[in-house]
C-alpha cells in the first residue's frame, strides 16, 4: 500500500527547463473539480487509453536520468511530457515518457532490444528498462527484494499527513473535501492504469488483434483512492460482425459450457501473465466464482489487478456510478468520506467475505441522495437516466443485460435548489441507515423509493443494471447489525461535538475503532460471540454510546 502513495508524490519533469526538476507538492491540489466541464465516460476513457498507447514506462537508474532519457527519446519522436515515480523503499525509479503520437513509440520499440541472456523471455511491451552507455542497470530480478520490501514502505502523504491536514480545517464539509482531494487518483495513478491494461491487450493481439482491456470499477468511476486496485475486463474482439464480408475466419468451435470454456481460457491468461508478461507476478486463478477472475500484481505500475473475461455489465456500470459522482460535487467527497470511515472502523476488509463492500456502500450514497430527507434530491433516479436517453445510449451486452441510460448529463436538467451542506448530508446518511428497515426493504437506484425486498438476506440492494440481483448478496445480519450500529454512533458524534476536540469531526469517526476494537476485544474475546452480542443488543434499541459503556461494565 505504501508503494502506490509513493506514486502519488511524483515528480513531474519540466521538460520546458530541464534544470528545473521540480518536485510536485503532495499538499497541494492541482486541479479543481468545481466548474470543471464534463467529459463523458467513453470520452474519458478513450482519451486515457489513447495516451496510454502513445506512452512507455521506462525503469531508470534514478530521477537525474531523466536528461538523458529525454535525449534518447527525442533522437526518436516527440516527447510531451515525462512522470517521474518510484516504487519501494529502496526506490526503483520509473518513467512513465507520454509521446506526440503511437507512431512514436512504435519507432522507440522498433529501436529497442533484450539483454543476451538465454534465460529470459524475449517478450515485446511498453516496459522497458533504460541502460546506461557504459554500465548496465539492475535488471528486474535483481531489484524484487526492493519491490516487495516497499509494501510496507514508508508513504509520502502518511496517515499521520492526512490527520493534521484534517485537524487544521475550518469545519467537517472542509475534511471531507481535503479528503477527497489529498487522497483521490491522481493523473498518474489513472496512466499507470492504463499503460497496465494495454500490456494485457497486447499479450494477445497477435490472435486477437482488436482484444481491448477495459478498466472498471474504482479505477475510472471517480470513487478510486490512490491505492485502488485495477478492474479489468478483456475482450477478446471488439470487432462488429461485418454482415458484406465474402472471406470468412475459420474459427475453434467452444468446447463444453460457455462457462467451462471461459475458465479455460481464464486459465490460459492466468499462465500468459504468469509466464510471459513482465513484472506480473502474485497470479491467482480464482475461477469458481459467479465470475472467473485472475488476479497478480503488476510490479512495475504497482498495480493489483483483478482481469475478468466476462460481458461489459461492470463497464456500464462504471459509467453510471462516474455520471452519478458528476452530477454533483459533493457526491464524490462524501462517498470517499463514508469509504474511509468504513475502512478505517473496519466495516471493510479488502478480503472477501460477509462484510459490505466499497461497491455497496458507493450505492447506498447514491441512493440516499436520490430519495428524502433531501428536498429536492440530489440525484435523479436511473430511471430518469433511462427515459432521457437517445439512440447513442442504447447499449445491449451479450448475454441481454439492457445498459441503456442518458451518458451525456450535459443534456440533463440537474435536480437543483438541494444547498445542504457535506457536513449535514453525512450526517443525515447515517442517520438515515441506522433506522433504515432492512428487514423489509430492498435499497433500489432504479426508483426514487425503496421497494419490498423481493427475497430473504439481511440486506438487499437491488444492482441497478440487472435488476434480479442482489448487490449485497454477501452481508451476514451481524455484519448489517454492526454497520447500523456503527452509523448510528458516527451520527451521534458527529452531533454532539459543540467544540473543537484534538480529533474532531472526521477524526473522531475514524477512532471509533480504536476504541470499539478495544471494547469488543475486552467485552468478547471471541469474534463470533462478539457479533451475537452485537444483534442483541441492537435488537434492543440500545442507543449506541449506552451500548459502548454497557460492554465495558461487562
Ligand atoms: N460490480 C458490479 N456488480 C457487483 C460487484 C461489482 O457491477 N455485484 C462492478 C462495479 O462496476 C464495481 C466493479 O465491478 O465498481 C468493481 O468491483 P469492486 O472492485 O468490488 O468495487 P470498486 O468499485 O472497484 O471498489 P474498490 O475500490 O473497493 O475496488
Ligand atoms: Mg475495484
Amino acid at each position: 500500500r505504501g508503494v502506490q502513495n509513493a506514486i502519488g508524490r511524483n515528480i513531474k519533469l519540466n521538460l520546458n527547463d530541464g534544470k528545473n526538476v521540480r518536485r510536485m507538492s503532495s499538499l497541494k491540489v492541482t486541479e479543481t473539480e468545481k466548474g470543471k466541464k464534463f467529459v463523458p465516460f467513453t470520452d474519458m476513457v478513450s482519451s486515457r487509453r489513447a495516451e496510454a498507447r502513445r506512452s512507455i514506462v521506462v525503469q531508470v537508474q534514478s530521477s537525474q536520468s531523466f536528461k538523458e532519457l529525454h535525449a534518447y527519446c527525442s533522437s526518436v519522436g516527440t516527447v510531451k511530457q515525462m512522470l517521474h515515480y518510484t516504487v519501494g523503499v529502496e526506490p526503483m525509479n520509473f518513467i512513465v515518457v507520454e509521446f506526440a503520437s503511437e507512431k512514436d513509440v512504435t519507432s522507440i520499440l522498433d529501436k529497442s532490444s533484450y539483454v543476451e541472456d538465454s534465460q529470459i523471455i524475449p517478450v515485446h511491451s511498453q516496459f522497458l528498462w533504460f541502460r546506461a552507455s557504459n554500465r548496465k542497470l539492475p535488471k528486474l530480478k535483481q531489484s524484487k527484494t526492493a519491490i516487495l520490501n516497499a509494501e510496507n514502505g514508508n508513504n509520502n502523504l502518511t496517515a499521520a499527513e492526512i490527520v493534521d491536514l484534517l485537524k487544521k480545517c475550518d469545519s467537517v464539509s472542509d475534511q471531507m473535501k481535503q479528503l477527497y482531494d489529498f487522497t483521490k487518483l491522481n493523473d498518474l495513478g489513472t496512466r499507470l492504469r492504463f499503460l497496465t491494461a494495454c500490456q494485457v491487450e497486447d499479450a494477445v493481439r497477435g490472435m486477437f488483434p482488436s482484444a481491448k482491456a477495459f478498466p472498471f470499477g474504482s479505477s475510472v468511476n471517480g470513487f478510486g483512492k490512490m491505492e485502488c486496485d485495477l478492474d479489468l475486463v478483456l475482450r477478446l474482439s471488439d470487432e462488429k460482425v461485418k454482415s458484406d464480408a465474402r472471406l470468412m475466419f475459420h474459427c475453434k468451435a467452444l468446447v463444453g459450457s460457455e462457462r467451462s470454456a471461459s475458465q479455460r481460457n481464464m486459465e490460459a491468461m492466468g499462465d500468459l501473465l504468469q509466464l510471459f508478461l513482465p513484472g506480473c507476478s502474485h497470479v491467482r486463478r480464482i475461477l469458481q466464482a459467479r465470475v472467473p477472475i485472475i488476479k497478480y500484481h503488476q510490479q512495475l505500475t504497482d498495480v493489483e489487478c483483478d482481469l475478468s473475461m466476462s460481458n461489459m455489465s461492470g463497464v456500464h456500470m462504471s459509467d453510471f456510478l462516474y455520471i452519478m459522482g458528476s452530477i454533483d460535487d459533493r457526491v464524490r467527497p462524501l462517498i470517499f468520506t463514508i469509504r474511509k470511515w468504513a475502512c478505517e472502523i473496519g466495516l471493510t476488509n479488502s478480503s472477501p467475505g460477509r462484510w459490505i463492500t466499497n461497491f455497496s456502500l458507493t450505492l447506498l450514497v447514491l441512493a440516499f441522495l436520490q430519495k428524502p430527507p433531501h428536498s429536492p434530491p440530489i440525484l435523479p433516479s436511473l430511471n430518469n437516466l433511462v427515459k432521457l436517453a437517445d439512440s447513442t445510449d442504447h447499449y445491449m451486452t451479450e448475454d441481454g443485460i439492457n445498459c441503456t441510460f442518458l451518458r451525456n448529463i450535459n443534456k440533463l436538467k440537474k435536480p437543483a435548489g438541494n444547498k445542504e451542506s457535506l457536513e449535514s448530508l453525512l450526517k443525515e446518511f447515517f442517520e438515515f441507515y441506522s433506522h433504515f428497515d432492512f428487514t423489509s426493504k430492498a435499497v433500489c437506484l432504479n426508483e426514487p423509493v425503496a421497494i419490498t425486498k423481493p427475497e430473504h438476506c439481511a440486506m438487499y440492494i437491488v444492482n441497478p443494471l440487472e435488476r434480479g440481483l442482489n448487490v449485497s448478496k454477501n452481508v451476514g445480519l451481524e455484519e448489517l447489525d454492526r454497520f447500523k450500529v456503527e452509523a448510528r454512533n458516527a451520527a451521534w458524534l458527529l452531533e454532539s461535538q459543540e467544540h473543537k476536540t484534538e480529533n474532531w469531526g472526521l477524526l473522531s469517526i475514524f477512532e471509533n475503532k480504536r476504541k470499539s476494537n478495544n471494547l469488543f476485544n475486552f467485552a468478547f474475546p471471541n469474534k463470533q460471540a462478539r457479533l451475537m452480542e452485537v444483534s442483541t443488543l441492537f435488537e434492543n434499541e440500545a442507543a449506541p454510546v449506552e451500548f459502548k459503556n454497557e460492554s465495558v461494565k461487562k
